[in-house]
């Protein structure tokens, strides 16, 4: 403890289906920070900006993440406004994925982030895996 660059980070996701992506951003991000904090989008929350239903329930998904060794505390994300995220926990670094990189949601809160001085960290997303990867190679079965 006390030896990385941050003290308390922060990343989200709904970490459907969990996957060597997850694994890795997770790890990566743990390699950054003393204390990692997992946002898990709740059920509610991915109806309304996925407009899908996820697999496994939050109760799953959170129990998985908070298992994972990198990972501190998990938390439920009910919200989108990263902000609000960052009034009840106080982290002064924000993790992601680079595939969200550019985009102008993600400009947008770096902007917002920043008014506050907490970083927004990306960093590399995994090649060739996501949970809709996995749901469609299912779908199309393995022979
Ligand atoms: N992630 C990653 N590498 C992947 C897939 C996901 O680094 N190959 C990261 C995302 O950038 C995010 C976190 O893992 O920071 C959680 O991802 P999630 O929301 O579960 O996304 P996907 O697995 O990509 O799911 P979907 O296909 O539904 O978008």
């Amino acid at each position: 403890m006390g030896n990385k660059k941050y003290k308390i980070g922060y990343t989200t996701g709904v970490f459907d289906l969990f996957h060597i992506g997850h694994l890795n951003i997770l790890k990566r991000a743990k390699d950054l920070c003393d204390y990692l904090i997992v946002g898990v989008s709740t059920d509610e929350l991915v109806r309304e900006y996925k407009h899908k239903k996820p697999v496994m329930s939050y109760f799953e998904r959170s129990s998985i993440v908070e298992a994972i060794r990198y990972v501190d505390k998990v938390v439920p994300q009910t919200t989108m406004d990263k902000i609000q995220a960052f009034k009840e926990l106080n982290f002064e670094v924000m993790f992601h994925g680079d595939d969200w990189k550019g985009t102008p949601l993600y400009d947008k809160y770096k902007k917002e982030f920043e008014k506050v001085g907490v970083k927004m960290v990306f960093l590399p997303h995994t090649p060739g895996i996501s949970t809709t990867d996995v749901k469609e190679s299912i779908q199309k079965g393995h022979s």
